[in-house]
């Protein structure tokens, strides 16, 4: 090449992105990933070289947002032998903070709120051009902006977040997302199902729909279509070969979303239900809107309706005034469900919550000791779970070639276990059938049936 065409070829700007947090922000950094291709930037994984830096970050919990303080420290060396370098800080801690993390960080150039995405690729721009440093807060996004539709040419892998749902109106009374994601509003149901046609014809097999109380989608917006109207449409009119959806509120989760398990053949038998605690005193004080009861005839009544489901659940320790028989009610509640996974956390204080100012505060020690307690035990009980799953047939989605490599390939169960297993060929993508084998705590063994692929991915589902 000649060296003065060269010279005129800009170089293409490198993009470094760090995700904190929940799958929503997953989605939107995957969104920022799209937007900014389309401006020239292209993804990297070498941080020392981005000319810009997008951090996502999560507040939900005291340790998220240390873990974002503890990153956006170790930028500040990175900028001083880089000055050209951008970096850019979106999500809830964005939100939470907006223009006081300017003050605090002087090594960053752009904040950007929760609902400010759409005009990242503008004031990157700007930013670049004037040198000024901006927080841009302004509850400005609406769903139908067309960076939503441009392209899905970024997408990785077989499987796909997709959000349907922004923000919560239930105002738990120890939890900042309400604060920082806005009230709920849902998606337009056609811009969902476009984009879910999008992605499988861009190769993805399952989609997980993301919404911090998705079950009520559709609920405040006149003309739109219920959670389960939505899970039917998708089953109609896409060839999406599986479906998830995360995170239901047990208050929420209908008849007909739990009907839903035992009809649509796309849904995969799996739901993530947080309980938080097994004592009614605590499931008030911390604003659920159910008892323990309650919770337990959901669990029965999708067991009845789909006997092989799996089960998640989130669990918090140490609300302030959660007493050693509270405790115990929370155990004999995991105990009683026996789930297959769960998380589980320890109460922090958080930012404009209620629970802040409520009196007889846990000790440390007392959240630690009762977490390593229920883990214990549920340890137990998904290894058990596990161990009964040798001998079944299970069909599994490949996600691509397990950790161990060599022939070694990786997939999930309907109920969302991971099963590693041996082939030959390359089977990313497709559904297959294996006999479980071997079982540990976190994964399972599977042997491939030879000549077994399921549905094929070009036609609609049809039931
Ligand atoms: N919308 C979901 C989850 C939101 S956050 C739901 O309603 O369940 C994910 C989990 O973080 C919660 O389920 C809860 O267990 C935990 N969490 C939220 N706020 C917390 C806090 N202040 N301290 C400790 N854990 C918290
Ligand atoms: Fe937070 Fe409760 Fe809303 Fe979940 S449902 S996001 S825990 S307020
Ligand atoms: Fe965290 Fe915000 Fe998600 S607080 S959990 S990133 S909605």
């Amino acid at each position: 090449m000649h060296p003065s065409l060269a010279q005129s070829i800009p170089k293409t700007k490198l993009l470094y992105i760090q995700t904190f947090g929940c799958q929503m922000n997953e989605y939107d950094s995957a969104r920022v990933e799209r937007m900014l291709t389309l401006q020239g930037y292209r993804l990297t994984a070498e941080i020392q070289h981005a000319d810009v830096i997008f951090i996502n970050t999560c507040a939900v919990r005291e340790k998220a947002e240390q873990k974002v303080y503890s990153f956006l420290g170790r930028l500040r060396r990175l900028k001083a032998h880089h000055p050209g370098l951008k970096v850019l800080i979106a999500g809830c801690i964005a939100q939470q903070l907006g223009k006081k993390l300017l003050t605090r960080f002087d090594h960053l150039d752009l904040v950007l709120g929760t609902r400010s995405l759409a005009a990242l690729p503008n004031l990157l721009e700007k930013i670049q051009a004037s040198g000024v440093r901006l927080a841009h807060l302004r509850d400005e996004e609406n769903s139908s902006d067309p960076s939503r539709d441009d392209c899905l040419t970024t997408v990785r892998g077989v499987t796909a977040p997709l959000t349907i749902m922004q923000g919560c109106d239930n105002y738990c009374s120890y939890c900042i997302v309400p604060y920082v994601r806005g009230t709920e509003s849902s998606r337009p149901s056609r811009e969902i199902l476009k984009e879910i046609q999008a992605l499988v014809a861009a190769g993805v097999g399952e989609v997980t729909l993301l919404g911090q109380n998705v079950n009520s989608y559709g609920k405040k917006t006149v003309h739109e279509l219920s959670f389960s109207e939505l899970l039917q449409k998708i089953q109609a009119e896409t060839a999406i070969k599986r479906l998830r959806f995360t995170t239901s509120h047990p208050k929420d989760l209908t008849e007909e979303v739990m009907l839903c398990f035992a009809n649509l053949e796309c849904l995969c038998h799996n739901l993530h239900l947080p309980v938080q605690a097994g004592s009614d005193r605590i499931l008030k004080l911390m604003n659920r809107g159910y008892i323990a009861a309650e919770y337990l005839e959901k669990i029965e009544r999708l067991r009845q309706l789909c006997p092989d489901i799996g089960l998640s659940t989130d669990f918090m320790v140490g609300f302030p005034g959660e007493t050693e028989q509270d405790f115990q009610d929370t155990l004999r509640l995991l105990e009683q469900v026996q789930f297959d996974t769960l998380f589980s956390f320890g109460y922090s204080d958080r930012p404009h919550t209620k629970a802040i100012r409520f009196p007889d505060k846990v000790p440390d020690r007392d959240k630690h000791r009762r977490l390593v307690e229920l883990q214990a035990l549920q340890a137990e009980i998904t290894l058990c779970r596990n161990h009964n799953e040798i001998g079944r047939m299970r069909e599994i989605l490949v996600e691509g070639p397990s950790k161990a490599g060599g022939d070694q390939w990786m997939g999930r169960t309907q109920q969302n276990r991971i099963v590693n297993f041996e082939s030959s060929v390359d089977l990313t993508g497709q559904l297959v059938r294996v006999r479980i084998v071997a079982a540990y705590s976190h994964s399972l063994r599977g042997e491939l049936m030879n000549g077994y692929v399921g549905p094929s991915p070009s036609s609609p589902n049809t039931r």
